[in-house]
């Protein structure tokens, strides 16, 4: 592992408030060119009554984390109907900051900014056991087998909510053109054919588009390869309490190797929405191929 500059790949910010006064195009720079932006000091309180949510057993047997719906269907929670009430405004509450933040830093997002379900993720870390594929401790971008996105971001708040003071401790990868470079080659062709299969089936919800071919292969290459988790140029990086970070994460490349208690936003993007496309996968895809894959 080098010893890389931590500043190119993270970027800390002092401010004090979700909602920024202005547009924050610095920022945003930062954020399209794959880099996480960390808030260090963004207020987020957790009620005395609240505590009782740090608890791993609160998450249902099998469910992958407790989520908050765009409707309010909160799903994953093992609980009280009173329980679910609670947590479900503690999660909402959590929401609406990070919809402040976005909406007041970004206003260009805005207009087509879809937001998807928000996240209270109470396992620990180090002790979960999941398949290589399905395994975040091992550097990835996002890409999702299931749900094609035909180039749209992947935009993601996130924030320690840790009471007992452990970090979360992130690694985080090389620029996106530097990973394309490395697996795009090695990726066996798109098959229209194939993609036309896996939807009737039912197995992607829509058809996959060679983007999302591409971004899978990328995906599931950087996950089974030993030799890039170990040796690929890296920085680890901890998220102390109280810490909320944003990154676009179907660019920055990212690993959770320890931590509990935490909360995430995600919202989706239209490439035409962002201040500069040229710096989004899809387009350094695309020049990397000479290919239109959408
Ligand atoms: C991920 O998006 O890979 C998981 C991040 C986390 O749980 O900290
Ligand atoms: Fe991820």
């Amino acid at each position: 592992m080098s010893n890389s500059d931590p500043t190119s790949f993270v970027k800390k910010v002092a401010v004090t408030q979700w909602e920024q006064p202005t547009a924050r195009l610095d920022w945003a720079a930062d954020l399209e060119a794959g880099r996480i932006l960390h808030f260090e000091a963004l207020p987020f309180i957790v009620d005395h009554s609240e505590q009782r949510f740090f608890d791993a057993g609160i998450q249902s047997k099998g469910a992958r984390n407790i989520s908050l719906d765009s409707s309010g269907t909160l799903k994953g929670m093992n609980a009280s109907a009173e329980d679910q009430k609670a947590l479900t405004q503690f999660i909402l509450r959590y929401r609406d900051l990070a919809q402040q933040l976005v909406d007041s830093a970004f206003p260009k997002y805005k207009t087509d900014l879809r937001v998807a379900p928000t996240s209270f993720r109470p396992n620990q870390v180090e002790t979960r056991t999941q398949s290589v594929r399905a395994d975040d401790k091992r550097l990835h971008i996002d890409a999702f087998p299931t749900r094609p996105n035909y180039g749209e971001r992947i935009l993601r708040v996130f924030l320690n909510v840790n009471p007992l003071g452990q970090p979360r401790v992130w690694r985080v990868g090389e620029p996106f053109i530097e990973i394309a470079k490395q697996f795009v080659p090695k990726i066996k062709p798109y098959s229209a054919w194939q993609a036309k299969a896996l939807s009737a089936l039912g197995i992607t919800k829509s058809l996959r588009s060679e983007y999302d071919h591409l971004m899978l292969g990328i995906h599931d290459g950087m996950k089974r390869s030993d030799q890039y988790q170990s040796e690929s140029n890296q920085i680890t990086y901890n998220f102390p309490p109280g810490s909320v970070w944003v990154c676009f994460s179907d660019q920055a490349a990212h690993a959770v190797m320890a931590g509990q208690f935490m909360m995430e936003q995600t919202y989706h993007l239209p490439v035409t929405s962002l201040y500069d496309s040229q710096t989004s996968p899809l387009q350094i895809l695309q020049k990397l191929t000479h290919k239109e894959l959408v």
